[in-house]
């Protein structure tokens, strides 16, 4: 065997088409991203001694890869790092498989990209605010049906599209101005808490959906409803009892007295009556019943009076709440109990309810 004269060999090399040696570069590294991906069966036919414009999935322009479609290939992995290894790609089509991870930032290294479709997948997390660093040229980008979350980056807006589609995500928040525009009138469908500003687009008014969102959470309302019912409730009884110790009153005195009750004159009834005799300082024995008035039981018919006036003092129905608590604060605080307000009285309408309510209780 002769060698050849080194001029001749380093022409040969030379005069070898660079789409040839492209194209094999261009194999091995579609060869790796077949290992990345996991070998899907469907791409079988990617070895190495076929010529890779020759595959389906891939295009090419002059001998270049310029194109990878793997849509619809039951693909389940995360976007491999060597993707952007082919220098003119232009269109990358991953749609419907199962993708997955956050948003696929290495491929802000594939600088001509101009249409990318990753719809369909199980995309999550949120889009990156860098974003805008996706190729300059791109003018498709779908995005749709995966799980992306959070707010859309303002910075989203920089890039120049023909066609964006954020559709069926969990996207939330305010569409950024740049984007409510009617370029995009179909782009954001489906985003359940995403609005916009007066919106052009297909969205929700962010000012209706504002006063949902400041509406009190479920479980809030709930513990108002329920401590609203226990004041009622407890309002309820309490007039109840009150009512009942009324009532107990008035036959006290109708008993002592031996007047009726609403003794005929249509402003004064028994319990006024009783009230001012006994605030006119009269002896209270001229109050009693003819009938049964006894020396030997003055005493008690004293006693029965006063407990009668006790029971329908008229601010035992309408401030009984106000009484207990003043009840409670005159135990609680002494020095209120030298105030106005926090008389003996209201110590003895407390005593009375404990006893009634006592009585109950036991009964
Ligand atoms: C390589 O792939 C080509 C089609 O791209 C196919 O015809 C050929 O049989 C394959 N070779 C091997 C060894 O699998
Ligand atoms: C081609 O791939 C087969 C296995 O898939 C391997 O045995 C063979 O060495 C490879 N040939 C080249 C030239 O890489
Ligand atoms: C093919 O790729 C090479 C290297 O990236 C580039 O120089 C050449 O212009 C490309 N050819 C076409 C037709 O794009
Ligand atoms: C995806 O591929 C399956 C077969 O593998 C086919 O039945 C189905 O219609 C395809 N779906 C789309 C949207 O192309
Ligand atoms: C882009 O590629 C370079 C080198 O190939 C790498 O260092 C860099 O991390 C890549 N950028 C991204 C965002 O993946
Ligand atoms: C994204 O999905 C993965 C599982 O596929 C999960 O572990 C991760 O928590 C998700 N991230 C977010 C932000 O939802
Ligand atoms: C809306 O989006 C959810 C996920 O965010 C998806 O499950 C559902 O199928 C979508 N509905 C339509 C009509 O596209
Ligand atoms: C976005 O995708 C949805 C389906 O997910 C479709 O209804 C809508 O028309 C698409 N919008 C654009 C602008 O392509």
């Amino acid at each position: 065997m002769t060698l050849l004269p080194l001029p001749f060999m380093l022409f040969l090399l030379t005069s070898l088409p660079f789409s040839v040696i492209s194209q094999l570069d261009e194999r091995s590294t579609l060869l790796n991203l077949k290992r990345s991906l996991g070998d899907p069966p469907s791409l079988r036919l990617w070895n190495n001694t076929s010529s890779p414009c020759d595959w389906s999935e891939i295009t090419c322009v002059a001998g270049n890869v310029t194109g990878i479609s793997l849509r619809n290939q039951t693909i389940a992995a995360t976007v491999p790092t060597n993707i952007c290894d082919f220098p003119n790609l232009e269109t990358l089509d991953l749609s419907s498989n199962r993708f997955s991870g956050n948003f696929p930032t290495v491929l802000y290294n594939c600088t001509k990209l101009r249409d990318l479709d990753l719809s369909q997948n199980n995309f999550n997390g949120t889009l990156p605010a860098d974003i805008d660093r996706l190729s300059q040229q791109l003018e498709i980008l779908d995005l749709s049906s995966n799980s992306f979350s959070g707010e859309i980056p303002p910075e989203i807006g920089n890039l120049k599209f023909r066609t964006l589609n954020l559709s069926s995500n969990m996207l939330i928040g305010e569409l950024p101005d740049q984007l409510d525009n009617l370029a995009y009138e179909t782009s954001f469908l489906n985003n359940t808490n995403l609005c916009a500003d007066k919106p052009v687009v297909k969205l929700q008014d962010c000012r209706k959906g504002l006063r949902k969102s400041r509406r009190l959470p479920g479980a809030i309302f709930a513990i108002i409803v329920v401590i609203g019912a226990l004041i009622l409730a407890v309002t309820l009884v309490l007039t109840f009892i009150a009512i009942h110790v009324y009532s107990l009153g008035v036959v006290l005195l109708e008993l002592v007295t031996g007047r009726e009750g609403n003794n005929g004159d249509e402003h004064t009834n028994l319990a006024d009556w009783s009230w001012r005799h006994y605030q006119s300082k009269k002896p209270i024995t001229e109050a009693f019943d003819e009938d049964i008035k006894d020396a030997s039981n003055t005493e008690e018919m004293t006693t029965m009076f006063k407990i009668g006036l006790m029971c329908t003092t008229h601010c035992l129905v309408t401030c009984l709440p106000k009484e207990i608590f003043y009840s409670f604060m005159f135990f609680a605080n002494k020095d209120l109990r030298r105030q106005k307000g926090l008389q003996q009285r209201h110590l003895w309408h407390f005593y009375w309810l404990v006893y009634l309510v006592g009585g109950q209780v036991k009964g």
